[in-house]
């Protein structure tokens, strides 16, 4: 659908890894699918090329090759480059933004300034559009990591508010753009039949994974200074629990979304630092295997320091304090170069109070909601049904919904659904301030912790799910990770 009326998007960091994997490529797509409106206009800035052509040169050699999966067509291709401007631009140099201000004169609609750039840019970037006027009219999009911790995030936070109203700041999390998270919200929200059983009298647990089999790819310096806490806990996986968590809100309008996320936010348990060995487990890879290949250890990976005690996998219990799931353990995980790349959410019922039909409908997991967000999309509802033949003996059967089967429209890509709302001006699925905030607030001992910390994180080969720990975590409360089971 294709609803705005002209734009602007001048996309910093123009040459950059995520504007050659992800933006261009998603930017690409939605004109594919004729979803961008014929006067919207790509202004790409960057220090590298030297002019339009030769940044249509780095396109052609770096772009195409990313958007070649759903089928690429050479003319589509044509037409879409005939929307790129190019600017080069020296950060440093006042003089360059009123280059960058000229060119952008006379283009219609709105303007989106995406910051595809280290963190450190983003305040200098936003205080010179504003000394040439360019933050009136536009929108303006930061990428994560936004900050180190809670007081870094609030300094680039109050620094970018001084210039751009909270309306218009886009904070990305591209997990929220995922088809099957929105799924979730429509499974939830759309359907009377899972709300009533959604809470602490009828949930036992809950499981959320974001396992990968990649290593840090290159990227071994920032991940060292980052760890799995600050790149994938902070935001991804606290955003899957509050969606998971939330009340149903009154409407999908931004902010009614986006307050019911901040209330679970807020409601998280916060951990005292003494317990902090007791529900969260952190670990680091060591060599291993994976898929048949070998791997080598975190430590030894470029840009990693040889005695790096930087977490790659991370397993942590949270609570939340309110009536709906007051005593339930949500378990999260995630790491890399982990057994599977597998994202998913596992919501385990209680049993039944008595079993009339034997021990088996007593057993924890029984009953379960397995929600699987990738590598492929499908919801799994696990119960027990008889076995056939004599006497009353039960087994594990379920329910299956694989989305594919159902709908023939290919899923959207997360980046193109979360561009086409900044160009379309929709903020509910990009993260407000006061949640971004709640999240560094509840993460931070576990961060202080372990930067004091004289233990080092657990081993674990890479090919495995991690750490024994994170295994006896959940055992404590009688429960295990849904591959254990069996
Ligand atoms: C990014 C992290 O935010 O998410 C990466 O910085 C991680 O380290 C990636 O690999 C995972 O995203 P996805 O969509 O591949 O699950």
């Amino acid at each position: 659908m294709q609803i705005d009326s002209g734009f602007t998007f001048v996309l910093f960091g123009g040459t950059g890894d995520l504007s050659m994997r992800k933006i261009l490529p998603a930017l690409y797509e939605a004109h594919r699918g004729g979803m961008l409106s014929e006067q919207g206009r790509i202004v790409a800035v960057a220090r590298h090329a030297a002019d339009l052509n030769g940044y249509l040169d780095w396109m052609n050699t770096n772009v195409k090759a990313h958007v070649s999966k759903n089928g690429f067509d050479e003319a589509v291709w044509k037409r879409f480059i005939e929307r790129i401007d190019y600017v080069k631009l020296d950060l440093g140099k006042s003089e360059d933004f009123v280059k960058l201000r000229d060119a952008l004169e006379g283009h219609a609609g709105i303007r989106v300034f995406y910051l595809a750039t280290g963190p450190s840019l983003f305040v200098p970037i936003c205080r010179a559009l504003a000394a040439v006027g360019l933050n009136l009219n536009s929108r303006i999009v930061l990428e994560k990591p936004l900050g180190y911790d809670l007081r870094s995030s609030n300094a680039i936070n109050d620094a970018v508010g001084e210039i751009f109203a909270e309306e218009q700041i886009y904070r990305i999390d591209h997990y929220l753009g995922k088809e099957p998270v929105q799924n979730l919200l429509a499974l939830r929200f759309g359907n009377a039949l899972f709300e009533p059983l959604w809470r602490r009298e009828w949930v036992e647990s809950i499981q959320i994974t974001i396992a990968e089999e990649l290593g840090v790819e290159g990227r071994g310096d920032f991940y060292d200074n980052t760890g799995a806490l600050r790149d994938m806990v902070q935001n991804h996986l606290l955003q899957l629990l509050s969606i998971v968590a939330m009340e149903p809100p009154h409407s999908m309008d931004s902010d009614s979304v986006r307050d019911e996320k901040l209330r679970v936010l807020r409601a998280l348990k916060p951990i005292d630092s003494r317990d902090i060995s007791k529900v969260a487990v952190r670990g680091q890879y060591h060599g291993g295997v994976i898929r048949g290949s070998s791997v080598p250890a975190y430590a030894t990976e470029p840009g990693v320091k040889p005695q790096s005690t930087t977490e790659t996998f991370v397993a942590l219990k949270a609570e939340i304090e309110n009536w709906r799931w007051s005593g339930v353990p949500f378990f999260l995980r995630t790491g890399k170069r982990l057994a599977d790349r597998i994202a998913e959410i596992v919501v385990n019922f209680r049993p039944v109070p008595h079993s009339a039909l034997g021990a088996p409908a007593l057993r924890p997991g029984s009953n379960r909601l397995v929600i699987r967000l990738q590598p492929n999309e499908w919801i799994r509802l696990y119960c027990l049904a008889k076995q056939p033949g004599e006497g009353m003996n039960l087994a594990s059967v379920h329910l299956d919904l694989a989305f594919d089967q159902f709908f023939k429209e290919g899923q959207m890509e997360a980046y193109q659904r979360l561009l086409l709302d900044v160009i379309n001006g929709r903020l509910a699925l990009f993260v407000r301030r006061d949640e971004q905030e709640a999240a560094w607030r509840w993460v931070e001992p576990i961060l202080n912790e372990w930067a004091t910390s004289t233990k080092p994180p657990k081993p674990y080969a890479a090919g495995t799910w991690g750490p024994a720990a994170a295994s006896a975590m959940l055992a404590q409360h009688g429960t295990c990770w849904l591959e254990e089971e069996n």
